[in-house]
């Protein structure tokens, strides 16, 4: 474990959607602006992920599981959080409180203790005109939740990775923040 106590450390938040393998380009951009990088993979995230690769980019293991009771944290806390890629499963549940794995338990509790959040949903149109999807949006802008703007692609149709906007997580972020961006 590397922490950079100099640097602000930005808490990246990967789901199993189809761009996860992709997300070394958002560490890239994140170090290249001087952020500390650490990963959370949600348990299906971290097969959409090659975890080695990940852990030497960013200097710190992956992490997915809870710590046992009693083990210190392994990470200082975070000065930011970017949910990218974020699923559907994982918005919806998100919204709904429910924290019944790492990532979303850090995601419940960050906009109370005023750490923002910026959400990069990647997710087919299908998904998207779910009512429950709409809402949880909502409830989450409600909650001070930065959203991407990426639009859902056509379902069966390839995704739509040309589009998605990895930087975008940190150009939210940016005014909320006094470090760079
Ligand atoms: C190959 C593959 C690609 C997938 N891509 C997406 C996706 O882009 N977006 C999405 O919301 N779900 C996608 N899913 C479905 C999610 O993996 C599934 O809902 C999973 O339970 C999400 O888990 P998580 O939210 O805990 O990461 C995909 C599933 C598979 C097998």
């Amino acid at each position: 474990m590397s922490d950079q106590p100099d640097k602000p450390f930005l808490q990246i938040v990967v789901c199993a959607a189809g761009v996860a393998a992709d997300v070394g380009k958002l560490i890239t951009a994140a170090q290249e602006r001087r952020w500390d990088v650490g990963v959370i993979a949600t348990p299906q995230g971290l097969g959409f992920l090659d975890v080695e690769v990940v852990g030497t980019q960013t200097g710190r293991p992956v992490r997915s599981a809870w710590r046992s009771p009693g083990e210190p944290r392994p990470t200082r806390p975070a000065d930011a959080i970017a949910v990218a890629p974020a699923s559907f499963n994982t918005v919806n549940k998100w919204a709904a409180g429910i924290s019944d794995n790492l990532a979303l338990g850090v995601l419940c509790e960050a906009p109370a203790m005023d750490i923002p959040v910026a959400v990069l949903p990647y997710l087919n149109s299908a998904q998207a005109a779910h009512p429950a999807y709409r809402q949880s949006l909502e409830r989450l802008r409600g909650m001070g939740v930065l959203i991407g703007s990426y639009e859902p692609h056509r379902p069966k149709a390839g995704g739509g990775a040309d589009r998605y906007r990895w930087e975008e997580a940190l150009e939210l972020l940016a005014p909320k923040l006094s470090a760079p961006a």
